[in-house]
């Protein structure tokens, strides 16, 4: 149907191959890269946990235009997209997008939304207008490592990786994309790897290597020492690699040894969380 004016629906009115082509569209002219095939759209879906009942699409003249695709884990949500078309920018839709899913998240219920925006990308400032709080910087580190001991990785099992995931959680709070389900669909669906090193009997560090290439899904370290063995069991594994981490936050164990062993940051970000205020849908007479 062509509707005159502007809209905001569910992203469930359109294929994912509408999607896709809409998610190609709002990210043009990013600070990197991001085309999907429809493939890697619904892995980033999955991954993400995207609800599409949930997620907002907005179209002007009855044209799909912006995107806002959200990430639900039970009361918490994440915002795992969003963008407007090159073509629809400036006009104020970002803002009225960014309303109309603020909206849809509190009508169901949820509590909190965290977002990453990196740090020059104007859409902080649209977020911040939005009400979400700036919580503290991420960055993606660029790194290859030289061992200065010898340290060996052993595999780690679910349950093993569970609990050092649990531990370094607690000293650094994983992003939505390093959280465990994440983590696991890396290693059950795309043949990552999970390996630890210990300190005595425990594991204190870990990392998760992809099958192929030098993009980690996934590492922590409890503290700093345990960071500088993993550094040390990650150059033994495949010595030369320029591994790359998304998403550690500035100051972690991890960033701290990394840096101290020449990675760089080649991209910061902002974590950004919204509280969300709940609607009483069910008010009393
Ligand atoms: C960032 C983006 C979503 C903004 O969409 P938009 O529809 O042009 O934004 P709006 O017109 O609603 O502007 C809302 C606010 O955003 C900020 N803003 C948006 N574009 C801006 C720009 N080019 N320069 C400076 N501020 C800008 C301003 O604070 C603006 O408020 P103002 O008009 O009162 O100054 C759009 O540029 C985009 O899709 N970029 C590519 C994808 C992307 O970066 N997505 C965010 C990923 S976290």
């Amino acid at each position: 149907m062509h509707r005159i004016g502007m809209a905001v629906v569910p992203a469930t009115d359109f294929t994912h191959g509408e999607l896709t082509a809409l998610w190609n569209r709002a990210y043009e002219g990013y600070f990197v890269p991001i085309h999907f095939d429809e493939q890697l759209f619904a892995r980033h879906l999955r991954r993400a946990v995207v609800d599409l009942a949930l997620s907002r699409v907005i179209a002007v003249d009855g044209l799909a235009c912006g995107i806002s695709l959200a990430g639900r884990r039970g009361l918490r949500g994440y915002l795992a997209g969003f963008g407007i078309a090159q073509t629809h920018r400036r006009r104020g839709l970002a803002r009225q997008l960014v309303e109309a899913q603020a909206q849809a998240w509190s009508k169901a219920g949820l509590h909190r939304v965290f977002l990453e925006v990196i740090a020059q990308n104007p859409a902080r400032a649209l977020y911040g207008q939005a009400g979400f709080e700036e919580l503290r910087t991420l960055d993606v580190l660029e790194g290859s490592f030289e061992a200065r001991s010898a340290v060996a990785a052993q595999p780690l099992d679910h349950a093993d990786l569970a609990a050092v995931h649990t531990a370094c959680a607690a000293v650094s709070r994983p992003t939505w994309r390093r959280e465990l389900p994440t983590v696991l669909d890396a290693i059950d669906r795309e043949g990552a790897v999970a390996l630890g090193v210990t300190r005595g009997t425990a594991i204190v560090a870990y990392a998760v290597a992809p099958p192929a290439g030098n993009v980690l899904p996934d590492a922590g370290a409890i503290d700093e020492a345990a960071a500088h063995d993993l550094l040390d069991a990650l150059a033994a594994v495949r010595p030369g690699t320029r591994w790359r981490l998304v998403d550690e936050p500035t100051g972690s164990p991890l960033f701290d040894a990394a840096t101290a062993r020449g990675a760089a940051a080649v991209i910061r970000q902002i974590d950004m969380a919204l509280t969300i205020q709940p609607v009483d849908v069910h008010p009393s007479p």
